[in-house]
């Protein structure tokens, strides 16, 4: 028997649903004291607008994800997306944009270093007709007095310049992290996208193919409010690493560059503890070995930082890791020496043959340490 039931009646105000207006990314590691107060400052500063705010932590040791999910729990403003085994400030920003709906979206750092009262102001230029608004430092009224150390000052102002010329464009913070932009732009641009290192601005200029309308909204950048900077040299490094690669245009991959800046450090770190050793006393044969064991150790470690740094190897796989690296070493070691001597039997050209066996030695190295050490996805 069917029964012709009415549909119920909502209990809930069914006008017009509100279109969410502002999504806030926040990308978070280890930053549990700064979510509360995160929370607290948007709301003061975005009310009356339909904003959300989504907290990406890279489940860190201290609990950020839960304090995020607490607070969520009985407030549908807040969301977190916890990454389990993976790192990156790029990357998280990214993950958190793209699993936003609303019409615009903010990328603002977890530490309240950021001045979150701009928000209104940067999406107001955005509406007014900027491709970007992007919170500055530098722009009259702008203040980087929060910087940690005099060498982040000069680390900082030096990036700067170095992302003007490779970006063309005359931004006075190209490096800031805290932004604005319509989601249909960050969409656009996604798949183009690096998502490596700490330079999400930068990554995103340099993904458009047209030039973006870029409007400077000045804040002073405080200092943190609780917890510590995770910003350091090997980032800095992969800032670096990041710009060579526009400039080369991915033709050659970075991690290659960077296993074989690695490999040149290997070499003389292998002459010194030679020189080291042999001035000690020890024949040729053992300072010669003691210099090779050495030099793998640096690589390890070196590769282990920075070149492999997205899949660090910890604890007892890094030492499973290291003597894996010295086995393909080795036998890297027995190719090149064995190509070098079969090419300057042929031909009689040391150097040539020479640089042949070290150029199929470092391919090899790179190759197996990347597939079995460090296993590259
Ligand atoms: N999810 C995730 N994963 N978040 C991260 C990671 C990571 O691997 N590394 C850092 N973060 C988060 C931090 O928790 C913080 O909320 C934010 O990214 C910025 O990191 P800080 O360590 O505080 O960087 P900073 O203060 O040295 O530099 C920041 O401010 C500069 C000035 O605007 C960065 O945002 C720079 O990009 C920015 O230029
Ligand atoms: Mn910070």
């Amino acid at each position: 028997m069917a029964s012709k039931s009415a549909a119920p009646k909502p209990f809930w105000n069914p006008s017009k649903p509100v279109a969410l207006a502002l999504t806030v990314v926040v990308p978070c590691y280890n930053e549990r004291a700064n979510v509360a107060p995160m929370v607290a400052a948007l709301e003061k500063t975005l009310a009356g607008l339909a904003w959300e705010v989504v907290f990406v932590d890279d489940n860190s040791p201290d609990g950020t994800s839960a304090e995020a999910k607490r607070i969520a729990q009985t407030d549908p403003r807040v969301r977190c997306i916890r990454r389990v085994g993976r790192r990156g400030l790029s990357s998280a920003v990214i993950e958190g944009a793209l699993s936003s709906a609303a019409e615009h979206i903010a990328v603002i750092d977890g530490d309240m270093q950021h001045d979150e009262t701009r928000l209104p102001l940067m999406l107001q230029a955005v509406q007014g007709g900027a491709d970007v608004a992007v919170g500055s430092r530098h722009v009259e009224g702008g203040d980087s007095s929060g910087l940690s150390s005099p060498l982040r000052v000069k680390l900082s102002e030096a990036g700067i310049r170095v992302a003007q010329m490779v970006t063309h464009t005359s931004i006075s913070d190209p490096m800031s992290g805290f932004f604005l932009l319509r989601r249909e732009l960050f969409d656009s641009l996604a798949a183009r996208l690096t998502g490596q290192g700490f330079k999400i601005l930068l990554d995103l200029i340099l993904a458009s193919p047209s030039v973006l309308n870029i409007v400077e909204v000045p804040y002073k950048f405080r200092p943190r409010l609780a917890g510590e900077s995770k910003l350091d040299v090997l980032v800095l490094t992969q800032f670096a690493g990041l710009l060579l690669d526009k400039a080369l245009r991915g033709t050659v991959p970075l991690r290659f560059i960077s296993f074989a800046l690695v490999g040149v450090i290997g070499v003389l770190v292998n002459l010194i503890v030679l020189q080291l050793a042999s001035t000690a006393g020890a024949d040729f044969g053992k300072a010669q070995t003691i210099g090779t064991v050495v030099a793998m150790v640096v690589n390890f470690q070196l590769n282990n930082q920075l070149t492999y740094r997205a899949q660090r190897l910890k604890g007892g796989r890094a030492w499973r890791g290291l003597a894996l690296f010295m086995i393909v070493c080795g036998l890297g070691a027995i190719a090149n020496i064995g190509i070098a001597t079969t090419l300057y039997a042929e031909n009689g050209h040391s150097l040539l043959s020479g640089a042949a066996g070290a150029a199929v030695g470092v391919v090899w190295n790179y190759a197996v340490s990347s597939t079995l050490v460090w296993r590259v996805r």
